[in-house]
């Protein structure tokens, strides 16, 4: 799996720095590259391409795509650390992108990274047609808004030191971390035309992935080691936030992580042969220790 995660990693990095070397320079290049490279699983591209395998799409398409699901996912990185959020100081085993730059630097490099994944969507890079282009760059920037990403930061933050129900904290979960895997999910689908309802299989296989995810990132600031994982753990606890984890417990969420993941193989399963290497992933997922 590292492996495989290091190639997509390489295929990506080359995409955006080469996208990167195209564009006029401005002040604010060495801190959007700051919170893109080096570091970071590129968890969702693989997913993509996991999923991207049972329809049969090509790579390239794929690693475009993925890049610019990996400029919100940085975005989403640098915003998460502010002082005015989560107010975290290490990130990918460095200085948080706002302590090396500053705050304001930070927030106008996420801001410019958010807008960089629909200029890399709609650019001459990805080999698609205009109206899939159209209706991908809708679908992310959904999944990134306040429906998404931005609702469900919003939701993670309103909910600290608060007693909150298991149905509220799962939505939360698939809101802030859930959209953009399903977006990853239903990528492939929208490039082959399936219809309404094929999509939103996929989109739903996308958010039970994302709340996996993110159960398992809680896991890890539960319980993981610091040095290993680049960012500070035990943080969740301090801050009061509403996981699963303080909910119901350790076990009870790894079981429920479980139950999870035997859901989507079961569901994924009817796609065929290729149906492995999204189970392996979901495996890697939950007992990754970074
Ligand atoms: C961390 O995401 C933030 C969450 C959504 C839980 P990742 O664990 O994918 O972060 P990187 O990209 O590998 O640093
Ligand atoms: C972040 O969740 C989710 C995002 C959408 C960025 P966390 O706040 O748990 O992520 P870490 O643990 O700081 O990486
Ligand atoms: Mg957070
Ligand atoms: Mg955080
Ligand atoms: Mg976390």
């Amino acid at each position: 799996m590292e492996k495989k995660l290091n190639k997509i990693a390489k295929d990506t990095n080359f995409f955006l720095k080469n996208f990167l070397k195209k564009q006029n320079s401005s002040e604010l290049i060495p801190a959007i590259k700051y919170g893109l490279f080096p570091g970071g699983k590129k968890i969702r591209s693989k997913i993509l391409i996991d999923i991207g395998s049972l329809l049969f799409i090509d790579y390239k398409t794929l690693i475009a795509i993925g890049a610019a699901v990996e400029c919100i996912h940085a975005y989403s990185l640098i915003h998460d650390d502010l002082p005015c959020m989560d107010d975290d100081k290490i990130r990918r085993g460095k200085p948080s992108t706002h302590i090396k730059f500053g705050e304001s630097t930070a927030v106008l490099a996420g801001n410019s990274l958010q807008t960089m994944a629909c200029e890399i969507l709609a650019g001459p890079n990805l080999k698609i047609n205009e109206k899939k282009k159209v209706n991908l760059i809708k679908k992310l920037s959904e999944c990134s808004g306040h429906l998404g990403i931005a609702g469900g930061q919003y939701l993670d933050l309103s909910y600290e030191k608060k007693k909150i129900s298991k149905k509220k904290i799962i939505e939360m979960e698939k809101k802030k971390t859930g959209k953009l895997f399903s977006f990853c999910c239903a990528v492939p689908a929208i490039i082959k035309n399936k219809d309404k309802k094929e999509i939103k299989f996929f989109e739903e296989i996308g958010s039970s992935i994302g709340l996996l995810f993110q159960i398992a990132d809680d896991l890890i600031d539960y319980k993981g080691d610091s040095k290993i994982v680049g960012k500070k753990t035990g943080k969740d606890q301090k801050k009061g936030k509403a996981t699963l984890i303080s909910l119901l417990g350790h076990d009870n969420a790894v079981k429920y992580c479980d139950k999870i993941i035997l859901d989507i193989n079961r569901k994924i399963v009817k796609y065929g042969e290729n149906s492995k290497y999204i189970q392996e992933t979901l495996n890697y997922i939950l007992h990754r220790d970074k």
